[in-house]
């Protein structure tokens, strides 16, 4: 299945079910609390918290989105199998319409759909403060899933964004031992010094990126192989190093979502992350470039890259990283 039938098949489900089709927010988020926007519910937080009606907004208690969503904090571990800066986040949102009985059921049903089996879920076993989740277990265990396994906060709670917000317990499902959706039930609202408060309506928010799902739904052993990444890895140099192609392509790929989104380089906050990206790529190239003759073009995969996604993100012009003064990559 190519990526864009996924993305399809995933909004039709929900649209199916009475969700509002609403489209990515930028990444640069509205919100002073985060530098990028990390997750599909970063836009919606406002309904979440009750401080906007969902319904007046988009004629339904309930929403799915594809987030262009990026994570700073996982720079350095780009180059192994499953990591990336920049992703695609598929979700499904509710702010008082269900909860999580028809959160899980939808979940089930929908990986049936695409035809995947799955292996366990996990639940959040509960501490002194937020009581096991044994609600989830229950629905679990009637969708017919044995292995439901307990796990911490650390695994099985998630939120908020920045240093407040929605918050709450997740349930994690797996297949073929990757974890591919995240469902989060936003009960509690987490206030700056760590303490929780029960919202007044509960909500639903989940979240599986594009690219792992793709992975699995290709029969690809690691998302770099997917349609999504494969046309900008096939353009890089035969003989260069594998991390370093990834680095490459990820990298690539964040360069030019950030611009599009009117990110520009410079010394600090979101300008800094993209001068590093733009700095690193064009480390790796330098260095490839000395050791051997094929000299390749450090542009090409950010235009592959455009290649791949203007179709659907129509705002994914020719950036103007091509037109960037040197001076603004390198001082600062
Ligand atoms: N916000 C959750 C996550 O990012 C679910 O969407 O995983």
């Amino acid at each position: 299945m190519k990526s864009q039938e996924i993305r399809e098949k995933f909004i039709n489900f929900f649209k199916e079910r009475g969700h509002a089709v609403v489209p990515s927010s930028s990444l640069i988020p509205d919100d002073p609390s985060v530098l990028l926007t990390t997750a599909g519910m970063q836009q919606f937080k406002p309904y979440f918290m009750g401080k906007a009606d969902s319904v007046r907004d988009f004629g339904s208690k309930n929403t799915v989105s594809i987030q262009k969503s990026f994570r700073t904090s996982d720079i350095d571990e780009i180059g192994d199998e499953s990591h990336l800066t920049f992703f695609e986040m598929l979700g499904n949102f509710s702010f008082g319409g269900y909860f999580k009985e028809e959160a899980i059921k939808y979940a089930h049903e929908l990986l049936k759909e695409y035809g995947l089996k799955i292996q366990y879920v996990t639940i959040f076993e509960g501490d002194d403060i937020v009581p096991k989740d044994e609600r989830s277990r229950e629905i679990w265990k009637e969708m017919g899933v044995k292995d439901i396994r307990e796990l911490p906060k650390s695994d099985n709670f998630w939120g908020p964004t920045g240093n407040e917000g929605p918050c709450g317990p997740t349930t994690e499902i797996f297949v073929n031992d990757v974890e591919i959706w995240n469902l989060v039930f936003n009960e509690y609202y987490c206030k700056p010094d760590g303490s929780l408060e029960k919202l007044e309506t509960p909500g639903v928010d989940t979240g599986m990126g594009l690219e792992r799902l793709a992975a699995v739904l290709q029969g690809k052993k690691h998302i770099f192989e997917t349609d999504l990444f494969a046309p900008i890895m096939d353009s890089l140099p035969k003989g260069m190093d594998e991390r370093v192609k990834r680095i490459i392509a990820d990298h690539s790929r964040s360069v030019a979502f950030l611009i599009s989104d009117g990110v520009r380089p410079s010394n600090k906050e979101a300008g800094y992350v993209l001068r590093r990206l733009i700095r690193r790529i064009m480390t790796h190239g330098y260095l490839y470039n000395r050791l051997d003759k094929n000299l390749f073009d450090v542009e090409n995969p950010t235009k592959t890259t455009i290649e791949i996604y203007r179709d659907f993100y129509a705002n994914l012009d020719e950036p103007t990283i091509f037109t960037t003064p040197h001076s603004d990559i390198f001082s600062g």
